[in-house]
């Protein structure tokens, strides 16, 4: 009985070669031996481990902190403008309140924070790391986002004034539960807009 026409000594028959033609002169495994001086089991051994290592190497990458979908940073405690700005509905100025007046827009103090969660979410384990910085009299060390070099200047006030939604630069903020970094900031990013705008593109506006 031969299954898909295979021949005794076919490479393509799928019936293993001792029960298709049990005196073919032909020994399958010493052939695969010979060719391949590994043992078969080690082989399929060594690809096993592999897809497993690449499987959890890949889960690991997904996990890290810095995520490489979105190369932005992971904060040191969990804070959701979602749940602030958006569900709470909280404005963006009532914590960066410098921005209307300033070149920066400002993060809130740890005291800004305190005032509320004295009251709210108290044994929540990212509130409990909140106060802990709040004992030790230290800023929590928050990563920034968004940045320019030092010999550029990026004055917050001027772009409100002229009617700018923060959106327009850093993407709908109140939707994110982390900040992602929605746009790239380089000079052709800013020139674009300033073009557009009628607004300076003179280098000594920007550059000191
Ligand atoms: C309850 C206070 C609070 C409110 C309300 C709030 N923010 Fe923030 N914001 C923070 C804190 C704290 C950080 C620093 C941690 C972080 O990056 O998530 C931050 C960071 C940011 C950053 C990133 C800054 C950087 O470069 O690191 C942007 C952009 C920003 N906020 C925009 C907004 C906008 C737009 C709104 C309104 C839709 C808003 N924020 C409302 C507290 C607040
Ligand atoms: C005006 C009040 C207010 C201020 C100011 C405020 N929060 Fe909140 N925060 C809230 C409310 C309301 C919630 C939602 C609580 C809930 O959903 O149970 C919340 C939730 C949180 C949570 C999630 C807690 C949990 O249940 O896991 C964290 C973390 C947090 N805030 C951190 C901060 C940090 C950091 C600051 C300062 C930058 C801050 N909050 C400032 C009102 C405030
Ligand atoms: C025209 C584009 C633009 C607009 C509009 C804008 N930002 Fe920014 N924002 C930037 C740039 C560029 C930086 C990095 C500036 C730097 O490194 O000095 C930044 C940095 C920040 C930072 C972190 C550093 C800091 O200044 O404290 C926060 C927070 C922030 N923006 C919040 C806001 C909020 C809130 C609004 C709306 C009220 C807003 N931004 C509107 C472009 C913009
Ligand atoms: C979304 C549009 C937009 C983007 C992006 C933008 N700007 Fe502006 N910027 C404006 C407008 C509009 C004004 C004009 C304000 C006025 O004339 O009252 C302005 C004004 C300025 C001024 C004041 C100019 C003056 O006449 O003194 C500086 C400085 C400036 N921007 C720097 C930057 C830098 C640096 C970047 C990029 C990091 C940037 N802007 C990105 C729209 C933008
Ligand atoms: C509207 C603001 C703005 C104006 C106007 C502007 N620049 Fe820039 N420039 C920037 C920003 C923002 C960066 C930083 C970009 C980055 O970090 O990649 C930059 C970077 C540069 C760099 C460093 C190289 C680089 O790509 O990082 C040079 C050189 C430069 N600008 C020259 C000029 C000259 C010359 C002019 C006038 C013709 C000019 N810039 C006008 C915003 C501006």
């Amino acid at each position: 009985m031969r299954k898909g026409g295979g021949t005794c000594c076919s490479p393509r028959s799928r019936v293993p070669l001792k029960q298709l033609a049990p005196n073919c002169a032909h020994d399958g495994d010493a052939l695969w031996r010979k060719a391949y001086p590994v043992k078969r089991s080690w082989l399929i051994g060594g690809l096993v481990a592999f897809v497993i290592a690449l499987t959890a190497g890949l889960a690991l990458l997904y996990n890290l902190p810095l995520d490489l979908r979105d190369r932005s940073p992971i904060q040191p405690i969990a804070f959701s403008h979602k749940k602030h700005a958006g569900e709470n509905g909280m404005s963006c100025l009532f914590c960066h309140r410098a921005a209307p007046k300033s070149a920066i827009a400002g993060i809130p103090a740890v005291a800004d924070c305190r005032a509320c969660h004295l009251f709210i979410s108290r044994d929540a384990p990212e509130i409990k790391k909140l106060m802990e910085y709040w004992d030790d009299q230290q800023p929590v060390p928050w990563v920034r986002v968004y940045g320019v070099p030092d010999h550029v200047y990026f004055p917050h006030m001027m772009h409100l004034r002229a009617g700018i939604d923060c959106a327009a630069c850093h993407g709908e903020v109140a939707a994110m539960e982390r900040i992602i970094r929605s746009v790239e900031i380089e000079m052709g990013w800013c020139l674009k807009c300033h073009k557009q705008n009628k607004a300076s593109i003179d280098c000594w506006a920007c550059h000191k």
